[in-house]
């Protein structure tokens, strides 16, 4: 396995949306009688334009709220494209980052679609410019390229095929059935991650995201010892040490799923924890504790949330349909171009529904040909 080595961290720090300026625009907190208002006003604004809001478990709590009760959705990256897609609503509003947003435009370019905070991006798609990029494919052209949703529609123009966390393992399982080998782009925990459970030969992109880096191995081994009865769930994104503690790996949905109908009492959580809000409602008698971020081996305390999504609040949702800002633009030929790596996916997926349902760590199930 050979690596390329870029340092996403300093594209980061001079970018437009960093850290530091993503966590100075989030909306301040509002008053409980203040928020009720603004919970009322985008629910109006929704209904008169009928509008629908697609939202991901890590933005706010009053968001998916709101976007449940008003006939919208709260989902994975995976879910939130095909339901962008296939609803009848022309405007969309996707509470998350950019690169969701994007999905949305590319699947339904008739569609108007809105978000929060246009500038609110993710550190995967700020650690793989399109250009150094192409030039990786361009050196590499024996493999089929692989790039996770977390990226720019520039990338996704490069890539044959786009894949979630969710259906990830058995897309690249199946090409590897097929005798391909792979470039994949841009998680390196993630691309390992299949790597090793796949056995695909596979050139890793070096980026990484920067919620679930920061989770602790040896400090999730100390808890662990301290809730012995308590299933570990483990997004992909997160290092090697904590995955390899990890009862059940997968996207955001499948660790909800995993505690909604696990049947212990007690759940050890490495994801950004904006998705407690949603295990709460629908868990409620559940033990739900926050995987470690701090600790002996740690640099820093990490508050294991996301800056960018962070910057999504219903005054945003408000204020996007009152204005019609923050919309998402996608310019041809890039955006025919990205299209085809995410449809292939979506069709895969559609022809192999036990693809998204993939028990962590048990047998790959059986996928048809692409
Ligand atoms: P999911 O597709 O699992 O929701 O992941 C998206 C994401 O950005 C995780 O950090
Ligand atoms: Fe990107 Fe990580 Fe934020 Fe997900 S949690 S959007 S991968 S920076």
């Amino acid at each position: 396995m050979t690596q390329v080595l870029f340092d996403y961290t300093r594209q980061d720090a001079t970018g437009s949306s960093c850290t530091a300026q993503a966590w100075a625009r989030v909306p301040p907190a509002q008053s409980p009688a203040e928020r009720q208002r603004t919970r009322e006003r985008a629910a109006g604004l929704l209904k008169s334009q009928r509008a629908v809001l697609v939202a991901h478990y890590y933005v706010d709590g009053d968001i998916q709220d709101l976007a449940l009760a008003s006939g919208g959705i709260v989902a994975d990256s995976l879910e939130m494209a095909r339901f962008g897609r296939d609803h009848p609503a022309q405007t969309l509003v996707v509470a998350g980052v950019r690169f969701m947003g994007e999905s949305a435009k590319i699947l339904s370019p008739h569609k108007r679609v809105l978000m929060p905070d246009l500038d609110a991006t993710c550190s995967l798609d700020l650690g793989c410019p399109p250009e150094p990029f192409a030039a990786f494919c361009d050196a590499n052209p024996d493999r089929q390229v692989v790039v996770y949703a977390n990226t720019s529609a520039a990338v996704k123009a490069r890539a044959d095929w786009m894949v979630t966390s969710s259906c990830a393992l058995a897309i690249v399982s199946h090409l590897k059935d097929q005798g391909h080998k792979v470039l994949w782009a841009p998680d390196r925990h993630l691309g390992r991650y299949i790597q090793e459970q796949t056995g695909a030969d596979m050139l890793l992109w070096n980026g990484a995201c920067i919620v679930h880096d920061e989770f602790k191995g040896l400090e999730l081994e100390l808890m662990r010892q301290q809730h012995p009865g308590a299933l570990v769930l483990v997004h992909p994104e997160s290092p090697q040490s904590v995955v390899a503690q990890a009862d059940v790996v997968g996207s955001t949905t499948q660790l909800l799923n995993a505690v909604v109908k696990g049947s212990a009492p007690a759940y050890i959580v490495a994801t950004d924890n904006g998705l407690m809000h949603r295990m709460r409602q629908l868990a409620p008698g559940k033990v739900l504790l926050e995987a470690p971020t701090a600790g002996r081996s740690a640099t820093c305390k990490s508050c294991a949330h996301c800056p960018w999504m962070a910057m999504n609040a219903t005054s945003g949702v408000v204020n996007c349909l009152e204005r019609g800002s923050g919309e998402v633009h996608v310019p041809e030929p890039v955006r025919t171009q990205a299209l085809g790596c995410i449809t292939r996916m979506l069709d895969f997926v559609a022809r192999n529904p036990a693809s998204v349902q993939l028990p962590a760590r048990g047998p790959l199930p059986h996928v048809g040909a692409a």
